[in-house]
Parts: C-alpha cells; sequence; structure tokens
C-alpha cells in the first residue's frame, strides 16, 4: 500500500470529516503514486457536493487560495502551493470534462469508478480519518498497473461510446507508460474508431502531442493505425503506408520509415516542433510518388510539395499557424539538404547556403538530417555520419569566417539608392542580390569594403554611375 504523503491530504481529510463527506483521492494521481511518476494534479471525489468541500478546503489554508467553480459540471478547482485540487461530487453519469453537457445526477463511490476510463485509473483512495489511505480497487486496477494492460472498467463499447476520446486515451496510455491494450478493449477501439469523429480536434492533438513526446512515438502512430483510427484523423500519414512493385521494384515503406525517424530524433530533442518535423519531413511521398522506366520510384520535390501541404494539416488538426509551423515548413524544405551536401565534396559554397538559409535551425535541421539515415547497409551509414561530422566541422569554420547564419546586408538597399541617385526600383534588387549570392558563394568576404566595391562594379555592368 502506498502512503499518502503530501500534508495537504491531512488537510482534506479533517475538513472532510467535519463536514461529514466521505471523500477520496482518486484517478490519474493514484495511478501515478503506484507508478511513482511525479504528479501535482489531484482529483477529489466526495459523495455530496463538491463545490462545498472546496469551499470548505479553501477557508482553512493559509495563505487562502482563490477557488474556480464550474457549478454547470459541479466541480471546483483550487491552486495550492504547486497543486492542482479538483473537487467533484461522485456522480452516476460519465466524466465529461469537456463536455458542455451539464452533469446532474449524483451517485455513490462505486458509481463514480465505474463511469472513468480505465482500470488503473479508477483506483481511489479514502481520505476520512477513519479509513484514510485505504485503497478502493474495484477492478483489480493495481493488479493492471503491475502488469502492464490498459483495460476499461465496463465493457469498452460502453466506456468509449460515454466518450470517444478514451480511444486516443488508451492509445496514449499505452505509449507514454509502456503498456498492452487489452484485447478486447483493442477490438472495441477498432469496432467504433468512427465515433472520434465526434471529439474536438482540440481535444484529438492534445493526445497527439503527448504521443509525439514520449519515449518511443512509433507505439501510438502504429496503434493509431491498426485500429484505424490514423486514416480519420490523419489521412496523409495514412496514406504513406505500403509499397508499390512495378516491374520488381519497390520502395521503402514510408510510413515505417518516418516513424523510425521519430524514434531515433527523440534522445535528441524535447522540442516538440523538431519532433512534428520528423513526422513530415517524408509527407508528401504520396503524392509526389512516381515510377520512372529507367531510374525507378521518384519522389520528385517532395520536400516542397510537403512543406504547401503543412497549413492544411496544421489548420484541420487546430495546430498553430504560426512561427511554429513556419519552423516545421523550414524543416521540411530543407531537410534533404545537408544528405546531398555530404554526398557531393563539401564545399565552402554550399555550406554557406546552407548556413543562410537554415539560420539558427542549423543544428536542429542536422539533427533531423541524422536521423533520417535509416539504412540497414552498415557501410552505408557509417560513410553518411562520417560525411555529417565534415559538413558539421566545415559549418563551424564558415560561420566563424563569415558570419551568414543570421545575414545581414553588409551594403543596404538605401545606400545603392543613394550612391546612384536611385529611387526604389528593380536594380536596387539587382545589386543587393548579386551582393548576397557573391558572398555566398564566397567570391567576396562578408563585410562592407569589399561588398561596397563589388557593388560599384555591378552597378557598372548595368550601366548606372556614382553620383558625385
Ligand atoms: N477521465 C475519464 N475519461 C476521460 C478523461 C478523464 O474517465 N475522458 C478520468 C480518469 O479517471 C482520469 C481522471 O479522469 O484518471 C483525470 O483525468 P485527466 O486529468 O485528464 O488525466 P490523468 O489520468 O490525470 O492523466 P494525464 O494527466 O496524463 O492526462
Amino acid at each position: 500500500m502506498k502512503k499518502l504523503k503530501d500534508s495537504i491530504f491531512q488537510q482534506l481529510s479533517k475538513v472532510a470529516d467535519q463536514l461529514n463527506l466521505e471523500t477520496y483521492v482518486i484517478g490519474g494521481y493514484v495511478r501515478d503514486l503506484y507508478l511513482e511518476r511525479p504528479s501535482k494534479d489531484i482529483d477529489v471525489v466526495t459523495i455530496g457536493s463538491g463545490i462545498e468541500l472546496a469551499k470548505a478546503v479553501a477557508d482553512s489554508l493559509k495563505p487562502t487560495p482563490r477557488v474556480n467553480y464550474f457549478k454547470n459540471f459541479g466541480t471546483a478547482m483550487l491552486k495550492y502551493k504547486d497543486l492542482e485540487i479538483e473537487f467533484v461530487g461522485a456522480r452516476k453519469e460519465s466524466y465529461q470534462r469537456n463536455s458542455r453537457k451539464p452533469v446532474v445526477e449524483d451517485g455513490t463511490l462505486q458509481d463514480d469508478q465505474n463511469r472513468r476510463d480505465f482500470t488503473i485509473n479508477a483506483l481511489a483512495i479514502s481520505l476520512n480519518q477513519e479509513h484514510f489511505g485505504e485503497l478502493l480497487d474495484p477492478f483489480n486496477g493495481i493488479d493492471d498497473l503491475e502488469k502492464g494492460i490498459i483495460r476499461t472498467p465496463l465493457d469498452p463499447d460502453i466506456t468509449f461510446s460515454d466518450d470517444p476520446l478514451r480511444m486516443m486515451r488508451a492509445i496514449r496510455f499505452a505509449t507514454q507508460l509502456s503498456f498492452e491494450i487489452e484485447p478486447a478493449t483493442l477490438q472495441s477501439i477498432t469496432a467504433n474508431k468512427d465515433r472520434i469523429k465526434i471529439v474536438s480536434a482540440e481535444r484529438i492533438i492534445d493526445e497527439v502531442n503527448k504521443i509525439m513526446m514520449a519515449s518511443k512515438p512509433s507505439v501510438g502512430f502504429k496503434l493509431l493505425e491498426e485500429t484505424g483510427i490514423l486514416a480519420i484523423i490523419f489521412p496523409e500519414l495514412q496514406a504513406m503506408k505500403g509499397t508499390d512493385v512495378v516491374n520488381g521494384i519497390g520502395h521503402k515503406d514510408n510510413f515505417y520509415h518516418t516513424l523510425e525517424v521519430l524514434d531515433r530524433i527523440v534522445p535528441n530533442t524535447n522540442n516538440l516542433w523538431l519532433r512534428w518535423s520528423a513526422l513530415l519531413h517524408d509527407i508528401a511521398k504520396p503524392p509526389t510518388k512516381k515510377f520512372v522506366e529507367g531510374l525507378g520510384w521518384t519522389f520528385h520535390a517532395h520536400n516542397f510539395v510537403g512543406v504547401k501541404m503543412i497549413p492544411k494539416i496544421f489548420r484541420r488538426m487546430k495546430l498553430p499557424l504560426n512561427e511554429k509551423m513556419k519552423y516545421v515548413q523550414k524543416m521540411v524544405q530543407l531537410h534533404m539538404r545537408p544528405i546531398v551536401l555530404s554526398e557531393d565534396i563539401v564545399t565552402d559554397s554550399a555550406v554557406r547556403r546552407l548556413l543562410f538559409e537554415a539560420g539558427d535551425d542549423i543544428d536542429d535541421l542536422m539533427t533531423l538530417c541524422e536521423a533520417d539515415i535509416t539504412s540497414k547497409n552498415e557501410a552505408k551509414v557509417k560513410r553518411y555520419m562520417k560525411n555529417f561530422k565534415v559538413v558539421r566541422q566545415k559549418l563551424k569554420e564558415i560561420e566563424e569566417k563569415d558570419a551568414v547564419r543570421n545575414f545581414q546586408p553588409p551594403v543596404s538597399g538605401e545606400l545603392i539608392m543613394e550612391t546612384f541617385g536611385l529611387e526604389p526600383c528593380r536594380e536596387v534588387g539587382l545589386i543587393k542580390d548579386a551582393i548576397k549570392d557573391a558572398i555566398l558563394d564566397g567570391d567576396i568576404h562578408n563585410n562592407y569594403e569589399e561588398a561596397f566595391q563589388f557593388m560599384l562594379t555591378k552597378a557598372k555592368e548595368l550601366g548606372l554611375k556614382p553620383v558625385t
């Protein structure tokens, strides 16, 4: 039996007894206590009014925390120290955090436990002094925790129809905890997959992002695919599964390749958006796939097509349409560059151009590119890795020498206009671009003097004369 250590539980106990309310801590906090995962979210269920209990608990604490009441749902929430405590009255109806439907019918603890999502999330520990610390586990949730099993307390068809998001939660918990979904529960997800359509995109993406942040996200995506949910919520990713064979020539399965890249990038980044870049780097392979006689399978310009697909995917999935999306687009656009570069002789100018385009995201791009090497051919992998080392070294040298990472033109448009007595016009742009290209190609160094001289030469070619 695990102990409730935090002093807040003694306080909850005292107040519950004063009000004569049968009270329990329930759900995720109890699960995490047994899993020894630290948790700051405490769900308290009482046989009576959660709102009344919350108010009394708040009044008993120093300093008195503010309580947020959600009268429609009969819940209340307060923050105390680093804890977030939610109070709810036990109920017969399903626990639907995000439903707009008010919940009415009061119930017993058993009613409340029946209506929870999984056996491991239905554990309750008594808080009243007489039974303080006693575990109430009607569905053998502890057994499932020990065996690593996700199972619904009731017939899964009932549990999932109460809240279809739970199908995604099952897959998310299986991914986060490395648990198995019990066969009948898994079958029910497949059978009920279409019900996911009634769930809001915001709730779905929350679960997807939790899968993305797990230590092996491929587990979740494979389960989403196997149950048929992926095809509904993310058809572009589903389309990557499978291979075609023409004239006996096949290509790799891009779905499994993508998942391998995603798993491979995990240890090297906690940046959700770099993980998304890994998931999306080849997203346009299906629409660009072509068999070319004599050449085999091609995915021409799949990086550029991928960039175009991203806003639609982000909008539909309610992912942010701001600089986070732009970052993912940049990664997808550039994802082949370091590898193409490393296959050739690594010239300074190619490295300078890459650095110019990737800017501060160059390290992330290299991380993505290294994760993208999933070949089973050891010699090939070794060669790539060796070449990447050369690229990284060159990147460092060039950045020290030429500082093009966050390129600022050494000669401004204003100066060009002033020197030649021009209004804003095409020639100004031409000269500016020519200076930039000359620097990136290594024809001149990135400094004012050389750029100014170059500007004079270029302007002369265009028939421009400096005004004196
Ligand atoms: N719950 C449920 N059905 C849902 C959501 C939640 O039955 N669709 C119940 C579960 O008993 C869960 C508890 O409400 O343990 C708290 O939900 P939540 O805070 O969303 O999840 P946790 O289980 O605490 O896990 P996490 O914090 O990782 O999301």
